[in-house]
């Protein structure tokens, strides 16, 4: 309770300030020894499970992790074997980026352009490893696609295929259909992508 003070002011009652100084107390406790907890690595950001790209543009994987003392970021295949430097084609920079720079067609390499990696965040106070990452280059050239005819009832519906080679299959979207008149087909309401 808070009562007037006859020589005036207030009196504040002693049981809060011995609360306060305890409150102050633990607070100062709990930010020094954040200090010297040690803590495993945890990830800040962890690196996809698929990274697509092109020989003309290359590609970055990124992970970060942080911990205490801060981990250390390396790159292993599945096999657990450390992942390093192939000058040109792969660089394993310091803040835990895996690169990809672009590169020629002649220079393409299986082991290094298809791929799984994994990133690993190792410190004393332990180690984590992160999901798969499979990683696939695919060198830009020429490719056509076909059509073969389909004929259907009056009145149905008939399904046309787009056929893309094989090599490129896989990274190739079919958004849009066109007669040799110039007619254009994008997916809606009587004509769909499946
Ligand atoms: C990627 O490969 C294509 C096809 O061989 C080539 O034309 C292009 O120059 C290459 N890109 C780079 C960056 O070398």
């Amino acid at each position: 309770m808070w009562r007037e003070h006859p020589g005036g002011g207030y009196k504040i009652p002693v049981n809060i300030i011995a609360m306060l100084l305890l409150v102050a107390v633990l607070v100062s406790t709990t930010v020094v020894s954040a200090e010297d907890v040690s803590m495993g690595p945890v990830f800040v950001k962890e690196p996809p499970n698929r990274v697509d790209f092109s020989n003309g543009t290359g590609a970055v994987v990124n992970c970060q992790a942080r911990g205490n003392p801060q981990p250390d970021i390396i790159w292993v295949r599945s096999d657990g074997t450390a992942v390093g430097e192939v000058p040109g084609l792969r660089q394993v920079l310091p803040n835990g980026n895996l690169v990809f720079p672009p590169f020629r067609a002649e220079d393409y390499r299986q082991e290094v352009h298809a791929q799984v990696y994994s990133c690993l965040a190792r410190s004393p106070a332990g180690s984590v490893h992160s999901r798969d990452v499979n990683v696939r280059a695919v060198v830009a050239q020429y490719y056509d696609t076909d059509v073969n005819k389909e004929y259907a009832i009056r009145g149905n519906s008939a399904i046309l295929k787009c056929v893309v080679p094989s090599f490129v299959a896989d990274f190739v979207k079919v958004l849009s259909w066109h007669t040799d008149q110039g007619e254009e087909f994008v997916p809606g309401d009587d004509f769909g992508i499946i």
